[in-house]
């Protein structure tokens, strides 16, 4: 992958992430808790982003939405300020070895090391058994593959992709146990100021895209965003302070006023102290909007030139594979598979 070393000619340590492409639009957690930190860590790593197609079906999608969410995802990588100059930006099922180290993988994973998996319970029992499938089931060795391919020394994810990461953490170690020092063991990176943001109707719960109703969906008409910041639940009381116990609704409003604007959570104290929630949210939309509005123009942009985002997605897929070849390769002989002709 070019350019692949910093001023000093040393190679930069690599950095791997993904987002699945299930919404028509990220929402603030996706953009706060991954996407700006993406941004901020593509001059130092060599980073490669993905947009992870394969996780997306495990849950029923049609087909045209599916392709549709695909590229609006990868334009809101580029619109958040991805660079793809300087950063891989591809989508998973372009690079066909995702799919055969998860095999590799999933022969090194116990059935109740996967049973584990937060996620899955939360979401296989959300569905019923009914609606479940082997693939949900799967999806964490899915995402060791993503980042062990790559040798990815840092991943940059949100909270309650950890369990995940310690999945991936520990069958990288069991596989180098096992045949030789082989695959790189990656650190999360999560930045705990914004690596879980609220739900904004349900303070309680993680903003997620399966809640639209409490999400801030960054492509959505202004007035919709305005309205629910407006009528995101707060607490009892009068005061604006950080108190994440007694008022978690003001503490999540503070934290996203705060990732976005840049003042600290005691500046912010200290600026609404004697003013009430309305103040704060009133502001709070203006600052939110101030990041949306041109985020939306530019995703729009991208998405009016499908040929130019599939013009990128294409190189980034071209840059990535001879790495995800090399270390499937490596990993093919280290388990003891005869070479292939090529
Ligand atoms: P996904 O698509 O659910 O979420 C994308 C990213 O957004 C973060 N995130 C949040 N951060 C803060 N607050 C929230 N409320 C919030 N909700 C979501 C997620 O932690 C994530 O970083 N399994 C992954 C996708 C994936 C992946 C990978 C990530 C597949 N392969 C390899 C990293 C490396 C997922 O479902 O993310």
């Amino acid at each position: 992958m070019e350019p692949m070393s910093s001023d000093t000619g040393a190679p930069r340590p690599r950095l791997f992430s993904g987002m699945q492409p299930t919404q028509d639009s990220l929402h603030i957690g996706n953009y706060l808790g991954a996407l700006v930190n993406w941004v901020c860590m593509q001059e130092e790593f060599e980073a490669i982003y993905c947009v992870v197609d394969m996780h997306a079906i495990t849950v029923d999608v049609e087909p045209e939405l599916l392709r549709a969410r695909t590229r609006a995802t990868a334009a809101q990588y580029l619109a958040g300020g991805v660079d793809p100059a300087q950063s891989a930006v591809f989508v998973q099922s372009h690079v066909a070895e995702h799919a055969e180290l998860t095999w590799i993988l999933s022969c090194l994973t116990g059935y109740g090391e996967a049973g584990r998996m937060t996620q899955f319970k939360d979401k296989s029992t959300k569905t019923g058994a009914e609606g479940s499938n082997v693939g949900l089931f799967t999806y964490p060795i899915l995402m060791a593959a993503d980042i062990l391919l790559y040798d990815a020394a840092k991943v940059p994810v949100g909270e309650d992709q950890r369990q995940h990461l310690e999945l991936t953490r520990n069958l990288a170690q069991r596989f180098n146990a096992r045949y030789g020092p082989t695959l790189v063991v990656p650190e999360p990176h999560i930045v705990k100021d914004t690596a879980k943001i609220q739900d904004l109707a349900h303070p309680s719960a993680k903003m997620s895209k399966s809640a639209p109703a409490g999400a801030l969906t960054l492509l959505d008409d202004p007035k919709v965003l305005r309205k629910r910041i407006m009528s995101a639940v707060t607490d009892t009381g009068r005061e604006i302070t950080f108190d994440e116990e007694a008022k978690p609704g003001v503490a999540n409003l503070l934290r996203i006023y705060s990732a976005l604007d840049g003042r600290d959570i005691p500046t912010l104290e200290a600026d609404y102290q004697g003013r009430g929630y309305g103040d704060l949210k009133k502001d709070l939309v203006e600052v939110v909007l101030a990041v949306a509005t041109p985020y939306r123009e530019k995703t729009m942009a991208y998405l009016n030139d499908p040929a130019e985002l599939d013009r990128i997605l294409a190189d980034g897929a071209d840059r990535v594979r001879p790495i995800a070849r090399a270390t499937l390769d490596r990993v093919y002989e280290r388990v003891g598979f005869l070479a292939a002709r090529r």
